[in-house]
């Protein structure tokens, strides 16, 4: 039978370098929290329980992380991260093996997890694993102490080390396991008078008890990761700028082998999951949030911002074009500037061009509304054209009402639909017109003033400047009713 796996991630850190005050472990990379980087692979090895120990606003994460089957247990001052751990120890027992992960340390991998498993599993119920790794720069983590065949003895925090310890290049991730029995030996919450316990800083420190599991006669085997990326920790800012770009390269990296082609993959984002067909084009600056789906051969021009969209084939999104929540067809073409707001349906071989906003609306197959429009709560039929800068009046102040517009109608430049309206199927609407009744399909509709030219009317010229010597400048002349449009 497996043995029983529980995993405790430490999540209560105060997070005071990040100067926020946001919960550090909240914090996003790649469009999720720290935290839910962390539980994901966690669950990747698929634990009999993971429980989060959470101190500074608990309440914000158990909001953002609503996982059923996670355990809460809230750590009530910040003693330390072998303090943190002993507030999870009381509800597991003693032969389970434990899993500390630590949530600030947001790109470990599934894998390596398994390696410091099988690593643990090796010593049977003695056996103890750690995460280390050595590292160019190993400033501001713990350091591994060895003795001189090479066994691990203890780790020594940078704040504690001397100039010696400090020149040691391999570090501690604080990734560790072994079984419940092992840790609650050396780390009792309640003995904190022992030597496992406070130190200079006041503060119980988890890698204290590797020194007495070593001293012990334990073997601590250690194990590294694949790549450093993953046992960064986050600690500031930087820290988190550092690894959104490594975890962006690696998701492009991705893309790129399943058949996208990306201009610049030091210049995207992906704050979510993307999906791409083959020989889809990605340009410069481009952002995808939630869940983007692109299909094969998909464009997406340079600065445009995607958010939980699907886009069908062949489709072109032109650049600085903001997308959410929109079901885009095959051999559309959207933009420049255009925006779909969320519950848009464009069908096949439509045009969506610059300065158009679309929301809550269909728009029907081959439909064009090239230019400067609002299309707002409206089905729109195929093979419509809306002229530029015609607008749905859809809201009345209280209540949103919605435009019909069969297939066929063809809406003249300028003209307002004041909604709830219906524009039958092959009606035209005459430039400049306020539609405020259904137009009749085949017929031309127009709701217009009559044009007059009044022979007699004079403009008043600008009053007289007497004192002024010098001509007058450009932008006064603007001004003046001379400067016709
Ligand atoms: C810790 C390790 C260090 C290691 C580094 C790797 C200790 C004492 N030091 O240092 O050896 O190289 O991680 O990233 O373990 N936490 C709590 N309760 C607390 C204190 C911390 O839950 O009272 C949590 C934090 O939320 C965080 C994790 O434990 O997720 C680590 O705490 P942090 O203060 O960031 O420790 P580091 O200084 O990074
Ligand atoms: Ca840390």
């Amino acid at each position: 039978m497996k043995p029983l796996l529980h995993i405790v991630i430490l999540a209560a850190g105060k997070g005071q370098r990040m100067r926020s005050n946001l919960p550090k472990v909240l914090h996003p990379l790649a469009g999720r929290s720290l935290l839910s980087h962390v539980v994901a692979a966690a669950r990747a090895i698929e634990p009999t329980r993971i429980h989060i120990v959470h101190g500074h606003r608990g309440d914000l994460l158990r909001r953002a992380l609503t996982d059923s089957d996670i355990e809460w247990i809230e750590q009530k001052e910040q003693l330390g991260t072998g303090h943190a751990l002993a507030q999870a120890l009381p509800s597991i027992p003693d032969e389970a093996v434990v899993m500390v992960l630590y949530g600030d340390v947001p790109l470990i991998r599934p894998d390596t997890l398994r390696k410091a498993m099988a690593a643990r599993d090796a010593d049977g119920d003695r056996g103890v694993a750690l995460v280390t790794l050595k590292v160019t720069d190993p400033h501001g983590y713990g350091r591994i102490l060895r003795d001189h065949r090479g066994r691990l003895i203890g780790v020594i925090e940078e704040a504690d080390a001397n100039e010696e310890q400090r020149r040691i290049r391999e570090i501690n991730t604080g990734i560790l396991t072994a079984t419940a029995g092992i840790l609650r030996t050396h780390l009792s919450g309640d003995s904190r008078d022992d030597s496992a316990s406070v130190n200079a800083q006041g503060e119980c420190y988890l890698t204290d008890i590797l020194a007495l599991v070593a001293a012990d006669g334990h073997l601590v085997r250690t194990v590294s990761p694949q790549t450093t990326e993953e046992v960064l920790g986050v600690n500031d800012r930087g820290q988190l700028a550092r690894l959104e770009r490594f975890e962006q390269a690696r998701i492009a990296e991705s893309l790129m082998r399943a058949g996208a082609g990306i201009a610049d993959p030091a210049r995207i984002d992906i704050r979510g999951r993307l999906r791409t067909g083959i020989d889809v084009f990605i340009d410069i600056d481009a952002v995808f949030e939630g869940d983007v789906v692109l299909a094969d051969g998909v464009r997406i021009g340079p600065g445009c911002v995607i958010r939980d969209t699907t886009i069908g084939p062949g489709t072109e999104v032109l650049a600085h074009s903001v997308i959410e929540g929109a079901e885009i067809g095959a051999a559309c073409r959207i933009g420049p500037f255009a925006r779909l707001r969320p519950n848009t349906k464009i069908s096949q071989g439509a045009a969506v061009g610059n300065f158009v906003e679309i929301k809550n609306s269909t728009v029907g197959e081959g439909t064009k509304a090239n230019h400067l429009s609002y299309l707002g709560d409206a089905q729109i039929g195929a093979s419509a054209n809306i002229g530029a800068g015609s607008i749905t009046c859809n809201y009345d102040g209280a209540d949103k009402h919605p435009t019909v517009i069969g297939d066929g109608a063809f809406i003249g430049s300028g003209t307002m639909l004041v909604a709830p309206i219906t524009v039958h199927r092959g009606a035209t609407i005459g430039a400049g017109s306020t539609i405020t009744k259904n137009a009749p399909p085949d017929t031309l509709t127009l709701s217009r003033a009559s044009q007059r030219s009044l022979k007699s009317w004079r403009r008043k010229s600008p009053p007289e400047k007497s004192e002024s010597p010098v001509p007058e400048s450009d932008s006064d002349s603007d001004s003046t009713p001379d400067s016709g449009s």
